[in-house]
């Protein structure tokens, strides 16, 4: 038997993004006077959502790397590749950025290997250029070119958290969670899920970000709370989406993952 589901197209428009409180000006702000930026806040709160929405806003070209712990200086500047016997000089993800002028979106920074500051740090003060040993070349950033990074506070531990001498360099923003009956309409917003049944949804997420730190590392994302909806929008029974979306990826716990149904149970029927 087929099923034919209905797929909701991706959009392609500039990304909904509901702001929490003056961070868009703030952004806006930090851009003209060219000051780079620091996002800190939860995973799944919408730090990527909203550089992707200020990129659209300002009408800028956006590069977005997800750091990792193998991710070197290299893997942002650039490379000599081998192409057809000549050796090219292909430009990384930042180097990208800094010449067309556009946005250079570091997530996740804490992950990056330590000779990454080393790039970032004439890119952060007022000679904001970017030497490239490998090439001889020293770029100057153009003035609409932004540097943004995130971190979550969340999980760093002590071998991975910002340097002063790094953090030092940004303005930084916090985020969180939205407020309540934000959070339900952006979940509404980009599951299609109407809002009298997001509303639970919400108030169990919640409830489980109150639990942070006990037995759980982080809590239920906005993020998992859209996967959650969108199950249930597309058709999975409201338990075993919950199951699915906002209670199996939080925990490997027996005990943990029990409490957690039972609270559900408690507040979904
Ligand atoms: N303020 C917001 N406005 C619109 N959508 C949001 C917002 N916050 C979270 N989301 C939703 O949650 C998802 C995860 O957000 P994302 O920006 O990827 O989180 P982060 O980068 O903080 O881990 C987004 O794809 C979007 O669907
Ligand atoms: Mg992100």
């Amino acid at each position: 038997m087929t099923i034919a589901l209905p797929i909701r197209p991706a959009a392609d428009a500039p990304a909904y993004y509901s702001p929490s409180a003056n961070e868009c000006s703030l952004f806006e702000r930090a851009w003209a006077r060219r000051l780079p930026l620091l996002l800190k806040g939860p995973t799944g709160c919408g730090k990527t959502r909203f550089v992707s929405h200020m990129a659209a806003k300002l009408g800028l070209p956006l590069s977005t790397v997800s750091c990792h712990d193998d991710l070197a200086a290299a893997d942002l500047t650039g490379r000599y590749l081998l192409m057809g016997g000549d050796t090219v000089w292909v430009d990384g993800p930042l180097t990208r950025a800094v010449r067309e002028g556009g946005i250079c979106y570091l997530d996740e920074i804490v992950e990056a290997r330590k000779d990454v500051a080393v790039v970032l740090h004439p890119l952060t003060d007022d000679r904001r250029i970017l030497p490239l040993e490998r090439t001889g070349e020293q770029l100057a950033a153009p003035a609409s070119f932004m540097l943004v990074v995130s971190y979550n506070p969340g999980y760093q531990n002590l071998l991975k958290s910002l340097k002063p001498s790094t953090r030092q360099r940004f303005v930084a923003i916090e985020f969180d969670f939205l407020p309540k009956s934000d959070e339900i309409a952006v979940v509404s917003a980009e599951s299609g899920l109407a809002d009298a049944q997001v509303a639970p949804l919400v108030e169990l997420a919640r409830r489980i970000r109150a639990l942070k730190g006990h037995d759980l590392e982080e809590g239920a994302s906005t993020r998992l709370l859209v996967y959650c909806a969108s199950l249930i929008d597309a058709g999975v029974p409201v338990r075993e989406a919950v199951l699915a979306a906002m209670i199996a990826p939080l925990t490997d716990e027996p005990d943990v993952k029990t409490a957690l149904t039972e609270l559900a149970d408690s507040l979904i029927r």
